[in-house]
């Protein structure tokens, strides 16, 4: 058999096959491989001279709400374009084998549940939803031939992409739900995520503290990384799915 192109410690299998609480924290870095930019790469494009902290904030909206509407709309086509890669696939398999799994996603791309994720946390909310700016009224469908942004049909208000602002709070249920499932887990998985952002990047602290084996994939190191007992340094959308065939193959 040829050599794998990503060496699984024998220990790691055994652990993960033996879990009954698995939870996961994906980041950017999962999509990376699906063609959706990662936040901390410079953005391409007529969007190449903003960046994400300039447009995604309640002020930009305020300030220039149609070229935020307009951002958001731009990025809406891009991850609906974009397919789920081995990485996204690989973890809704690994939920097929877990009794108790939970995925907890600071991603708005909505390629976990395509991939078939079915526990899915969205602590940063999802670009493909649309809600007001008064009522908070989802809206599936909308008329921007008229006003952009456009206005719910319900109350009136503009429409807003349903996802977390910097200085917005998290919704509430999505991240209760986070820190109970890091606070009880076997296993924390981090994948793709620069651990920069609060209150995500405190999960996998706070499950290493109530026991939990810490494991990271990341090409990169970050601040997590020399807490974590299995740091894998790789791409997601290979080492997932050499996690999965030693494990459950
Ligand atoms: P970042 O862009 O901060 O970090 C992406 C991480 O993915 C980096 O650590 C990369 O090394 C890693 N990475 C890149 N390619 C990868 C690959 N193929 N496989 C695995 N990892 C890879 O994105 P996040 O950490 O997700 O918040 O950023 C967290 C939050 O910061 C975002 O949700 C957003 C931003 O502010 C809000 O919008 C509220």
């Amino acid at each position: 058999m040829s050599k794998p192109l990503v060496e699984i410690p024998a220990e790691l299998a055994n652990i993960l096959r033996r879990a009954q609480r698995l939870t996961v924290l994906t980041g950017a870095g999962i999509s990376a491989e699906s063609g959706v930019p990662t936040f901390r790469e410079a953005q391409t494009g007529l969007w190449a001279r903003f960046r994400p902290e300039e447009l995604a904030t309640p002020a930009a909206y305020q300030r220039d709400p149609r070229l935020v509407w307009e951002w958001y709309a731009w990025r809406r086509e891009l991850t609906a374009k974009a397919q789920p890669n081995p990485g996204h696939l690989a973890l809704a398999e690994i939920e097929r084998h877990i009794p108790h799994f939970s995925l907890i996603t600071q991603n708005v791309d909505g390629l976990h549940q395509r991939a078939g994720s079915r526990q899915v946390l969205e602590l940063h909310g999802n670009i493909q939803r649309v809600k007001c700016m008064d009522g908070n009224h989802l809206v599936e469908n909308w008329d921007d031939s008229v006003e952009i942004p456009p206005r719910c049909p319900l109350c009136g208000s503009l429409l807003r992409p349903d996802v977390v602002w910097f200085g917005e709070n998290l919704p509430v249920k999505a991240l209760q739900a986070a820190w109970d499932a890091a606070e009880t887990a076997d296993i924390f998985l981090s994948i793709g995520t620069s651990t920069q952002v609060e209150p995500a990047a405190s999960l996998p602290f706070a499950a290493k503290r109530c026991g939990a084996v810490i494991v990271e994939v990341n090409p990169q190191e970050t601040p997590l990384t020399k807490s974590a007992q299995y740091s894998l340094r790789g791409r997601s959308g290979v080492v997932l799915p050499a996690l999965v065939q030693p494990t459950w193959g």
